[in-house]
């Protein structure tokens, strides 16, 4: 795993979204695959039956685009996302990031590379509820580092849990509560704690799924605004049409399978 970059070491300008920058402008790709997944079978067993879900997936997931992957309820969207992700293993098949292998990769490793690569947001946010919106975008810094290395870098991590909550238009309820958010003030808080650690991609599960259309499209104007200017890859699950359309790239699950694969 040594050519994976600690993206702590990588210098980027600091956040910036722009009134006036269109999320939907059309963008060339990067033709550098920097996901894939090759064969990937995943079923779930059900007392004695296996339910099969994932039935030989093969995907490639260009550095720096924005993917929406979408399909009818329970075809296997999540579990997807999740094999991606690291979160879960496949059956059989294979994962890749960076030209490397990571499905086999021993738990701890994962844990790692999922920390400090990837940046994941989910319909119901999962923030964690005795922590204000702040201390849960500080959350992976908790994870990442030890208490120690944490204390001496507080100052620089809550600066940028600050202007990560200010990017995303909540710096003014820092202090909240997720009880005290609305949802989309919820989703902004997770995606800012997904951004914490710099990812280099971002796994949004129905990241408007639970909104209405008004604050959806603010969500989809901050997510395509991260993609456009921070070329930060964007692989988002749905089931929504319009929400699909924003994306610059939308595949289909179908039967356990990419349609057309
Ligand atoms: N942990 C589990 N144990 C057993 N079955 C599961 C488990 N997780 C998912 N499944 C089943 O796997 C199938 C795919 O689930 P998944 O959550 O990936 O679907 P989805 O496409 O994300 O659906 P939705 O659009 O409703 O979120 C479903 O039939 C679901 O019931
Ligand atoms: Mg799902």
């Amino acid at each position: 795993m040594s050519s994976i970059s600690d993206p702590r070491q990588t210098s980027r300008p600091a956040l910036r979204l722009s009134e006036g920058t269109s999320a939907l402008a059309a963008q060339p790709r990067s033709s550098k695959v920097q996901m894939a997944t090759r064969q990937l079978f995943k079923s779930y067993q059900k007392g004695s039956f296996g339910i099969p879900v994932l039935q030989g997936i093969d995907l490639d997931i260009y550095e720096g685009e924005f993917l929406a992957i979408v399909g009818s309820s329970g075809c296997g969207k999540s579990t997807l996302l999740h094999l991606l992700g690291t979160l879960d293993r496949p059956d059989a098949g294979e994962v890749h990031f960076d030209g490397h292998r990571i499905d086999n990769l021993p738990n701890a490793s994962r844990d790692l590379l999922r920390n400090k690569h990837f940046g994941m947001i989910f319909q119901f946010y999962h923030l964690l509820p005795e922590l204000t919106a702040l201390e849960n975008v500080l959350a992976p810094a908790l994870i990442t580092e030890s208490t120690l290395g944490y204390w001496f870098r507080r100052g620089e991590h809550r600066r940028r849990a600050g202007e990560l909550l200010e990017l995303v238009g909540i710096s003014h309820r820092a202090k909240h509560k997720p009880r005290e958010l609305s949802g989309g003030e919820m989703q902004r808080a997770a995606i800012a704690r997904a951004l914490l650690n710099k990812p280099r991609v971002l796994l949004a599960d129905e990241p408007t799924g639970n909104l209405d259309r008004s604050t959806g499209k603010q969500i989809m104007k901050i997510l395509g605004e991260l993609n456009q200017r921070e070329k930060l890859t964007i692989v988002m699950v749905t089931h929504d049409p319009w929400i699909a359309e924003q994306a610059d790239r939308t595949v289909k699950l179908v039967e356990g399978r990419i349609q057309g694969s």
